[in-house]
C-alpha cells in the first residue's frame, strides 16, 4: 500500500483555509457537497505542514550531516521516478524568509515544520552541535515569530541520522538514549520560543514502508519482524522524550509535546457482512492501535488483539517468541499518557475484506497478520496519487474512531491532510477535496462532539514526495520547484475567487 505515491500538494489551497481563518463566521460548503451552518471555534488553529528533508535542500551546507534520506537518494538515483533527490528541493535553507513571507500571505497563523536532526547534530550525537543548523532554525522560528505566525515543531520526520542507520537504526535499543539527548538539545536551544512539540512524525507509516517494507528509505525489507521493532523503540524514545519535557523543562518553558500518528480509514467493503465489519477492525487494530494504544488508552500497551494475534501468528510459523516485542511494566507506565495532545494525518479510507493471502505480501508481515485486503471503489475520485481516492466521509469517521477509543478529553490536532494533483494549475480538486473534507471536520466538533482543536493542511509548497520525487509536480528541475509552487500559488488566488464567494 502506498506504493506508489505522488503528491504534489501544494498549498494553494490555503486560500480557502485562510478565509476561514480569518474570518470564524466563515462556513464551509461546496456546490456539490451543499451548504453547512457549522462554523469553527474561535480559537480554532488553522495552519500548513511541512518536513525538513522535503523542502530545506542545502544537503551538505552548514556542516550538516547525512540523514538515511540523502544516503539512500544518493546511492538509488533509480529510487523516484524522476531520480530527484533532496539536495535543493525548494530550496528552503537560503528562501525561508520567503515561506515566511508565503505562510503570511495565506493568512494562517500556524506553521508545522520539522528539524533535521542531521543539521543540528552532524553526527546525530549531542556531542556535536552544528552552529550553523542551530543558527539556521533560531533564525527561521524568530522570523516566523515576527510575522506572528506560531512554529509547531516535529524533532524527527523520517530524516535519521546516517550514522545511527548503520547501528540498527530504531531496531537497534540504544537509539533511545540518543534520541533524548537530541531532544534535549532542541528543547535547550529553542524551548524559550518554541511552546509546542512533537516527537515524532506518522511512526506507522516510517517502520511500515521502511523497516518492515521497502518503499522508503532505510528499505530495510524486513518484513513482519522490523516494521515492530521499530515501532516498538520509537514508541518508547517518545516516550522518553515527552518525560524528559515534563521534568526538565515543562515548569519554566510551559509548552506541550505530542506525537503525530497516521491513519488511513477503513469501512467494510460490504457494510452487512460482519467479517467485513472485523476486517477493518482487524486493520485499524494492527496499522494504528499499535501506537495508539500504548500511550492514549488508560490502561496502555499494545492491544490485547494485536498482542494475541502477532503472538498466535509467531508460534504458527515457528518464532521462537513474538515478533512484537514486549514492554516491561514500568515501560507500560511511562508511555501511558505521554503525550499532551493526539496529533493526527489522514488522507484518504479504504474498503476492507478479509483475506488470508494477497499477492503482494510477505510471510510474515504486518499485511499477513493483519489479513485484511485493501481497495478503493472506482467511484470515489482520484485526483493525482495512486493510493490516494477522496472518500472524505471515511475522516469523520477516523475522527470518531480516536474520539470513541481514546476518549474526549485529549484534544486532536488534524496535523496534515491534503490531497496530491497531477501538476495542473487550475486546482479546483484541491479546493474540492479540503472543502469536503473540512466539512466532515465541522460535522465531527459539532454533531459527534470530537475535541479537535486544529487543522494543518499538507502542504505549504510543492516537496519531494519521498518516493516519488517531485515527479507529479510536471516540474524538470528542483530549481524551478519553487518558483513554479508559487506561481501555482498566485494563479489560483486568481481562479478561486469565484469559488470563494460559494463559501458564504
Ligand atoms: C505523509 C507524510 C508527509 C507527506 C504526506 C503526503 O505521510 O507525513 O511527509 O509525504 O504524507
Amino acid at each position: 500500500m502506498r506504493s506508489s505515491r505522488s503528491v504534489a500538494l501544494s498549498g494553494v489551497v490555503l486560500v480557502t483555509l485562510s478565509l476561514l481563518s480569518c474570518s470564524h463566521e466563515a462556513v464551509v460548503s461546496d456546490i456539490y457537497y451543499g451548504v453547512s451552518n457549522y462554523s469553527f471555534p474561535e480559537d480554532f488553529i488553522f495552519g500548513v505542514s511541512t518536513a525538513a528533508f522535503q523542502i530545506e535542500g542545502a544537503w551538505n551546507e552548514g556542516g550538516k550531516g547525512e540523514s538515511i534520506w540523502d544516503t539512500y537518494v544518493h546511492e538509488h538515483p533509480e529510487y523516484t521516478p524522476d531520480k530527484s533527490n533532496g539536495d535543493i528541493a525548494a530550496d528552503s535553507y537560503h528562501k525561508f524568509k520567503e515561506d515566511v513571507q508565503l505562510i503570511k500571505a495565506l493568512g494562517v497563523k500556524y506553521y508545522r515544520l520539522s528539524i533535521s536532526w542531521p543539521r543540528l547534530l552532524p553526527n546525530g550525537t549531542s556531542n556535536n552541535i552544528s552552529t550553523d543548523g542551530a543558527r539556521y532554525y533560531r533564525n527561521l522560528f524568530e522570523e516566523l515569530l515576527k510575522a506572528n505566525i506560531t512554529p509547531i515543531v516535529t524533532l524527527f520526520h523520517w530524516d535519521m541520522p546516517t550514522p545511527f542507520m548503520d547501528l540498527g537504526g530504531w531496531n537497534n535499543p540504544v537509539i533511545v538514549d540518543y534520541f533524548v539527548d537530541y531532544a534535549r538539545v532542541a528543547f535547550n536551544l529553542y524551548g524559550d520560543i518554541i511552546k509546542t512539540w512533537t516527537t515524532i512524525n506518522e511512526p506507522h507509516q516510517h517502520c511500515y514502508q521502511g523497516y518492515g517494507a521497502d518503499y522508503f528509505a532505510p528499505a530495510i525489507k524486513s518484513h513482519g519482524v522490523g516494521e515492530y521493532l521499530c515501532a516498538h523503540y520509537l514508541i518508547l524514545s517518545h516516550a522518553k522524550a515527552y518525560h524528559l519535557y515534563e521534568k526538565e523543562f515543562k515548569p519554566h518553558q510551559k509548552g506541550k509535546v505530542g506525537i503525530t500518528l497516521d491513519a488511513f480509514m477503513g469501512i467494510p467493503k460490504d457494510p452487512r457482512n460482519f467479517q467485513d465489519v472485523l476486517a477493518v477492525r482487524s486493520y485499524l487494530q494492527i496499522h494504528f492501535d499499535l501506537y495508539a494504544h500504548p500511550i492514549f488508552s488508560a490502561e496502555g500497551d499494545y492491544p490485547t488483539f494485536v498482542r494475541q494475534r502477532i503472538n498466535n501468528m509467531s508460534l504458527a510459523q515457528g518464532f521462537a517468541r513474538s515478533r512484537l516485542p514486549y514492554f516491561t511494566a514500568e515501560e507500560v507506565k511511562i508511555i501511558r499518557g505521554s503525550s499532551d495532545f493526539f496529533g493526527l494525518n489522514h488522507y484518504t479510507t479504504y474498503l476492507m475484506s478479509p483475506s488470508e493471502m494477497e499477492f503482494s505480501w510477505s510471510i510474515p508481515s504486518m499485511d499477513h497478520d493483519a489479513q485484511v485486503r485493501m481497495e478503493q471503489d472506482p467511484h470515489w475520485e482520484k485526483p493525482g496519487t495512486d493510493w490516494l481516492s477522496v472518500y472524505p466521509e471515511g475522516f469523520r469517521k477516523l475522527l470518531n474512531y480516536v474520539s470513541d477509543n481514546y476518549g474526549r478529553e485529549i484534544p486532536i490536532i488534524v496535523t496534515e491532510n491534503g490531497v496530491g494533483d497531477k501538476g495542473q494549475l487550475k486546482d479546483y480538486d484541491r479546493i474540492s477535496y479540503f472543502n469536503k473534507y473540512l466539512y466532515q471536520l465541522l460535522l465531527a466538533i459539532h454533531e459527534d462532539n470530537c475535541n479537535i482543536i486544529g487543522y494543518f493542511a499538507w502542504t505549504l509548497m510543492d516537496d519531494f514526495e519521498w518516493s516519488d520525487g517531485y515527479f507529479r509536480s510536471c516540474l524538470s528541475t528542483s530549481v524551478s520547484l519553487e518558483q513554479t509552487s508559487f506561481a501555482i500559488a498566485r494563479e489560483i488566488q486568481k481562479n478561486s475567487n469565484s469559488y470563494l464567494v460559494l463559501l458564504h
